[in-house]
């Protein structure tokens, strides 16, 4: 970027007096200038410049359809008379501080024509080097304007190469990250889902500016999310001469918003963070942005669990329950989970073909009720939880029976089930009404409840509501209805742990965070597949917020699958009665060492040593602020026979200081067998020359997870 930069100073294009916009964080700057046309033109996005000389005219901030802008616009209008063009041009900048030390700097443009104001909103934190932008489209015409673009943020770059790394997958395959270089033409990351969004693909990328892709410490890029829980859109296109023009932004597929005289259309939010040293910091960046400002109770700690659903699917009683509290407690978890299949009355929820939608409890499975499942709970000293899917309804339902209009579904078509069920139309008030009551009535009933899971079971197909005026307006309005509803709720009930879910991870972003203190990344619990998975995750997201469970799912030792799950929030989700004693006793020991170690993981800088996607194993670590304490995961993965693996350096410590080396999580009566376990080395060593980390020469499937605490 530097070099780019005194490239157009050298051939003189710098500007003389435009007016400049300066966004800057620690390390970032992004930078505007108006034109003398009065447009507003990006002039530069990378390392923080120091001196106020910056390139001229590059390509428009937030570029229109409809004038002289040959690509993918940000936006897009149809005016009351017909005119498909805008000219936004600026009228002025105001910069506020907000109390929690990010500053937002609105920038106002308007066409002088039409009148349409487009505010273009940049709230930038110092410290996390990480930028939030969303824009507002006010329609002032005297009639109804179309919308058919509405990005939430335009970036333009120039480099020699460009990569992308995207996520995607399937149900129990989450965040498979793939990378390639990009090339002229356009590359389209999208959803058209409504719900469960991200069940094929993620809004979560990075983009590496350079002649190779970035490492976890080397390169130049941008790591980018968007924080939108329904159908959205990042498109990468590269034009003629190489410049690359990104946008992101809600999908605009079979959405064109109308807007009413008057009315503003405001787009989610778009986070990015830059990076001039590889992924790692723009990680812990989205990490500590993420803790302190951007998720639900981010840096308040989180509850262990033990979910039923593995265990025992649907197929429960009160007397169960009660006996799995008392697992609860012996395991040493802090809370039971009751997942689905405790609800419906006339229909009873014995399997997934009903009752969704009919919230009382199952008289015959759970006679007391559900207050004395929270009793019983407290009893025996466990915190209690339970399974939600609001946004969903059963053709064989009570619900569905008394509001079929409450239900999306094509008129003249038959109905599409996924899992033997449909959508609620939550761009309806009374549906949003009807769910809000159904959480809130159950706190009225139950106030000790501690945690909700909030499930999400299917996509949007043949959908329409016979609610809106305007069918298009369904995808943004049904994820506008949703978000409506949580505020309520949180305003009610502000604190109290939900964990976001979809079926596993189909709706993991920034724009549900605000409301959930964590998130179901995959249906898949089996520890090998979960160490690409959590890995995915981890870019974007802090470990306090990636729920991981051991189960039975997968062929690997207890220790391996319990390894795994102790690098995200731990919670358990196995018949716990069926523990050898030897397990019982490996995973009481567990608990206690993540209980011990559960700041430093949830709140720690996280350092990816080595990735499952380049090597045989996986070696993470965490480290605190302080540098004081931190933790080693070490994953073997497909070794093969003699695999010898290299040292490996860890990071964050501080070379100056000594730390001694403890190999926890053994299965009683093992002994460690690694050289340094129990020793001592100064962080200098173990940073530059480094550890064997794993047994030399270490069998598929095994794990080490090691504590590194600084000693006096
Ligand atoms: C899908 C979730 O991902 C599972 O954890 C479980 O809650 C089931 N739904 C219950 O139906």
């Amino acid at each position: 970027m530097k070099k780019l930069f005194l490239l157009l100073v050298s051939i003189g294009y710098l500007s003389s007096s435009a007016q400049t916009i300066r966004i800057d964080t620690k390390n970032t700057s992004l930078i505007f200038k108006v034109g003398n046309n009065k447009r507003l033109y990006q002039s530069y996005l990378g390392v923080k410049l120091e001196l106020d000389n910056y390139p001229d005219v590059r390509t428009e901030a937030y570029a229109a359809a409809g004038m002289n802008f040959e690509f993918e616009p940000a936006i897009r209008m149809v005016h009351a008379d017909g005119n498909p063009s805008l000219e936004l041009k600026y009228l002025k900048d105001v910069v506020k501080t907000h109390v929690d030390g990010s500053l937002q700097t609105d920038i106002f443009l308007k066409d002088e024509v039409y009148q349409t104001e487009v505010t273009l909103h940049f709230q930038s934190y110092p410290d996390q080097d990480l930028i939030k932008t969303w824009a507002d489209i006010k329609n002032n015409e005297k009639k109804e304007v179309v919308l058919t673009n509405f990005a939430s943020a335009m970036l333009h770059f120039n480099a020699e190469k460009y990569w992308l790394t995207q996520f995607h997958g399937d149900w129990a395959k989450e965040m498979q990250m793939d990378e390639q270089e990009l090339t002229s033409g356009m590359k389209v990351i999208d959803s058209k889902l409504g719900v469960r969004a991200n069940k094929y693909r993620h809004p979560h990328f990075f983009i590496t500016l350079g002649s190779r892709p970035a490492t976890e410490n080397q390169g130049e890029l941008l790591a980018g999310t968007l924080a939108y829980t329904g159908n959205f859109r990042l498109n990468f296109e590269i034009d003629q001469v190489n410049t690359l023009h990104a946008a992101f932004g809600i999908n605009g597929y079979a959405s064109e918003y109308y807007l009413k005289p008057n009315e503003s259309f405001t787009t989610p939010e778009f986070i990015f963070t830059y990076s001039h040293n590889g992924k790692g910091t723009a990680s812990r960046n989205l990490h500590d942005w993420a803790r302190k400002f951007g998720v639900m109770d981010g840096q308040k700690p989180r509850l262990t669990l033990l979910n039923n659903w593995e265990a025992t699917g649907m197929k429960f009683d009160q007397a169960q329950l009660t006996n799995l509290f008392q697992e609860t407690k012996k395991l040493g978890v802090d809370m039971f989970l009751l997942d689905d299949g405790w609800f419906g009355d006339k229909y009873p929820r014995d399997n997934d073909r009903t009752s969704l939608g009919d919230w009382m409890v199952d008289k015959k499975k759970l006679p007391d009720g559900i207050s004395y499942l929270v009793k019983s709970a407290k009893a025996k000293d466990v915190k209690f939880g339970i399974w939600l899917e609001p946004e969903m309804v059963s053709p064989k339902s009570e619900l569905y029976e008394k509001h079929p209009e409450w239900v999306l579904k094509l008129p003249n078509r038959s109905e599409h089930l996924q899992r033997n069920q449909l959508v609620l139309d939550l761009t309806n008030p009374k549906v949003q009404d009807y769910i809000y009551s159904i959480v809130d009535k159950l706190f009225a009933e139950n106030p000790s409840i501690a945690y909700i899971k909030w499930d999400c079971n299917r996509t949007m197909t043949n959908e329409y509501s016979g609610f809106l005026k305007h069918q298009s307006h369904l995808y943004i309005d049904y994820t506008k209805g949703l978000y409506d509803v949580l505020k309520r709720i949180r305003s009610k009930y502000p604190h109290i742990p939900f964990m976001l879910c979809s079926g596993g991870g189909g709706r993991v972003d920034y724009g549900a965070l605000k409301y959930f203190t964590e998130f179901w990344p995959s249906d898949n619990t089996d520890g090998l597949e979960r160490v690409y998975i959590q890995w995915g995750y981890s870019y974007f997201f802090p470990a306090n917020t990636i729920s991981a469970h051991v189960t039975s799912w997968g062929k690997q030792s207890l220790k391996f699958r319990t390894d795994v799950a102790m690098s995200g929030k731990l919670g358990y989700d196995i018949n716990v009665a069926e523990f050898t004693k030897d397990e019982l006793a490996f995973s009481q020991q567990a608990v206690r060492n993540y209980k011990n170690l559960s700041v430093v993981i949830q709140q720690g800088n996280l350092y990816r040593l080595v990735s499952p996607y380049q090597s045989n194993r996986a070696v993470l670590m965490y480290a605190d602020s302080s540098k004081s304490n931190a933790v080693l995961f070490a994953y073997n993965l497909n070794s093969r026979y003699r695999t010898y693996y290299d040292l490996v350096k860890l990071e964050g410590l501080d070379p100056q200081k000594k730390y001694k080396l403890t190999e926890i999580n053994l299965m009683p009566n093992a002994k460690s067998q690694l050289s340094y376990n129990d020793k001592i080395y100064t962080g200098e060593y173990l940073m530059n020359i480094g550890i064997e980390v794993n047994k030399k020469y270490p069998e598929p499937l095994t794990s080490v997870v090691l504590e590194i605490k600084m000693i006096n």
